[in-house]
């Protein structure tokens, strides 16, 4: 199998270091990066054209991150018949129906296992449990940022933004934290989530989010006396075909599991009628971790396991908020 990598940063260049060791049936052929003087190897190329054109290219890896154009890049893909492998949260929960529905226009596979829960088996491991199950609640701890932060927070008893500059030093949060702070990193991956779980486009509109930009030391101090935790969780709840989605901060019981969670590890918990509670543990980010989600990834199309996890989008659920309690 013949790959196009779209994007040489963090977790691309984890991919090829995987692929590289492993000596096996994956090949990058192709590597597009942003300017040429970055193109020190032949496969190296600023032009998308030299990997979408390519017809000896099986694969596109999405790594580059952003909304455009790696919209645009992943539909051409798709449109001219090469399977895609993304990564990129951000644009798949944007346009999560219209790439699976373009891939199966296009006898296409979309696997996406390293959006959500980095190195975690998470999404293929909901779509087995969701074949069968009625799923009807999900909760994540899905951002290794906001864990650092309150963590740090609750440690030190430093304000937010002192431990947010140490964070940014450190190169746990990025220079514009905001998607991880204000919890829309998180709302991507329970909109992606939702999707496979239950089968469903939700829309961010239909997602609200409170992240943890105002909370303070005094409020950290103030749950700690009281024996809890705050963790930044995504919840996903199902009864009787309506769903419930949000983000909040959320206290939790200082000796539950999820409540020790640390810094760029994430849990991703599911409970369904017949499988009872199940809870998914490991490094939800870096560049190792989240390389290797996608590599399994390229050896189930390349050994085309991928036709067991087509996602399928089809159902229309009603959103309903009203009915839950926010701690926040
Ligand atoms: N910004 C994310 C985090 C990276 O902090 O967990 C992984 O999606």
């Amino acid at each position: 199998m013949k790959i196009g990598l779209l994007g040489c940063g963090t977790v691309g260049s984890g991919v090829v270091e995987i692929i590289e060791k492993l000596k096996g049936s994956l090949e990058i052929q192709r590597i597009l990066v942003k300017s040429p003087e970055d193109c020190k190897d032949a496969r190296y190329t600023c032009n998308y054209a030299d990997l979408v054109n390519d017809p000896e290219i099986d694969i596109i890896v999405e790594v580059m991150g952003g909304l455009h154009p790696a919209r645009e890049y992943i539909l051409e893909a798709l449109t001219k018949g090469k399977h895609v492998v993304s990564a990129n949260k951000a644009v798949i929960a944007a346009n999560f129906k219209e790439f699976v529905e373009t891939a199966k226009a296009h006898h296409c596979y979309f696997l996406i296992e390293a959006s959500t829960g980095g190195g975690i088996p998470w999404i293929k491991n909901l779509q087995r449990y969701a074949r069968i199950d009625d799923i009807f609640e999900i909760t994540g701890i899905f951002n290794g940022t906001t864990n650092y932060i309150l963590d740090q927070m609750h440690k030190s008893g430093a304000d937010f933004d002192a431990v947010l500059k140490e964070a940014q030093k450190l190169g746990y949060a990025e220079y514009d934290p905001s998607a991880d702070i204000d919890g829309i990193d998180v709302q991507n991956k329970a909109i992606i989530s939702a999707g496979i779980a239950h089968n469903t486009y939700v829309y961010k509109e239909e997602v609200p989010v409170f992240g943890i930009r105002d909370l303070t030391c005094t409020d950290i101090d103030y749950f700690h006396r009281k024996k809890k935790v705050c963790k930044l969780l995504a919840v996903i709840r199902c009864l009787n075909d309506e769903l419930a989605v949000y983000v909040e901060p959320t206290l939790l019981n200082e000796n539950s599991l999820e409540a020790n969670v640390p810094d760029n590890f994430n849990i991703c918990s599911l409970s369904g009628v017949t499988i009872g509670d199940l809870k998914f543990y490991g490094q939800g980010a870096g560049k190792l971790p989240t390389a290797n989600a996608v590599v399994q990834d390229l050896l189930d199309i390349a050994s085309d396991e991928a036709k067991d996890y087509e996602i399928v989008l089809d159902k229309t659920l009603k959103v309903n908020n009203e009915n839950e309690t926010h701690a926040y």
